[in-house]
């Protein structure tokens, strides 16, 4: 079975062709980021013009490297939520223009289980399985317990593990987005030089909490620039690369010991952060546990992971009609059609 994915869910827009959830045929992206850098973040206004102005060669390019027609396709998967409105809205609206122009099935797909899929396409891993999603707007510990079965166990109480990379990032004078800035610059510096808090987070044993370290780092900052000091940014870099894996990892650990699960999966944008892809490599080397990584180029953004995910949502009947709509947030565990 043939699923065409398409995804604009914030600055990348792609379209992807994957058979049987788990054969990529064809992986087309096409981003605006650059653009993004002059202004240090996501313009939302932006991404949606670029959107609307690449989608429809993205989807005839990635028909065509899959060697395939739109005959060939039996289902669109599309990306509607969560992200950026009106980001999202130029994808579901394409979608469901060739989904009724072609008599094709739509099928909706929820952003962050797409980036779980990232490990379909990257592995033969299958449900049940613990992961650890970290991307630029969510930080959640999930137990997958069947391809559209996930249960939240913990999650972040603020800003997500890659906001907070991208806004200390900025701080730092760092390149927008500041996690890829981060990972690159921190094998220069020394990852002990600063202490930073280990953030509590009072009630559920296994929330994150990323706001407080995110201010440390912009007192740290602010202060040296005060006094006249010059700061270490490799150094703070390391350091706050440091504290943000550790609390990502120490939750993930409590989580998968105290749970028993020994399969442990990661997904999102962060997941190609090279502290956190060792650090969990050694954790789990530690207990015995298996573990599963994204490929790199599966990590960020990408419609090869809607359309496997799209794949497991289409068996399991979750076809919208002709009002699909986007959102711009939507909990995880809330399928389209059957809740
Ligand atoms: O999943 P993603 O591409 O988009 C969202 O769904 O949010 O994640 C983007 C986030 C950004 O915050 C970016 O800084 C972060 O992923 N990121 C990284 C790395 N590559 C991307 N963070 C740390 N290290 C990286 N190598
Ligand atoms: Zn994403």
């Amino acid at each position: 079975m043939k699923i065409l994915g398409i995804e604009s869910s914030c600055d990348e827009t792609a379209c992807a062709v994957v058979e049987d959830g788990r054969k990529v045929l064809s992986n087309v992206v096409a981003t605006s980021l650059e653009e993004h850098k002059l202004y240090g973040g996501v313009v939302p206004e932006i991404a949606s013009r670029r959107h609307a102005e690449s989608i429809s060669g993205v989807v005839r390019e990635a028909l065509e490297q899959a060697n395939c027609t739109m005959t060939d396709i039996d289902a669109i998967a599309v990306t509607y939520a969560p992200g950026l409105i009106g980001a999202l809205l130029v994808g579901v609206n394409f979608a469901k223009g060739l989904a009724l122009a072609t008599d094709t099935p739509l099928v909706p797909v929820h952003h962050i289980r797409g980036h779980i899929a990232s490990n379909y396409i990257s592995s033969d891993v299958k449900p049940p399985f613990l992961c650890l999603i970290v991307s630029g707007g969510h930080s959640h510990i999930v137990a997958v317990k069947d391809y559209t079965d996930f249960e939240i166990i913990g999650r972040t109480r603020d800003d997500a593990a890659g906001e907070a990379l991208d806004k200390a990032g900025r701080t730092m004078g760092l390149e927008y987005p500041g996690g890829v800035s981060i990972d690159k610059i921190s094998p220069n510096g020394n990852e002990n030089a600063y202490k930073f808090p280990k953030p509590k987070v009072t009630g559920s044993p296994y929330d994150f909490s990323f706001s407080g370290l995110k201010t440390a780092v912009i007192n740290a900052v602010h202060n040296a620039e005060q006094k006249g000091e010059k700061i270490n940014i490799p150094d703070l870099a390391a350091s706050f690369q440091k504290s943000v894996v550790d609390c990502l990892t120490d939750n993930l650990e409590k989580v998968a010991k105290e749970r028993g699960l020994d399969k442990i999966v990661i997904a999102g944008g962060v997941s190609a952060n090279s502290k956190l892809r060792s650090q969990t490599q050694k954790i789990c080397k530690n207990h015995g546990w298996k573990l599963y990584l994204p490929e790199l180029k599966y990590c960020g953004d990408n419609a090869a992971m809607i359309a496997s995910q799209g794949y497991y949502e289409f068996l399991k009947g979750e076809i919208a009609g002709e009002n699909l709509n986007a959102y711009a947030t939507m909990p995880i565990d809330k399928s389209y059609k059957t809740d």
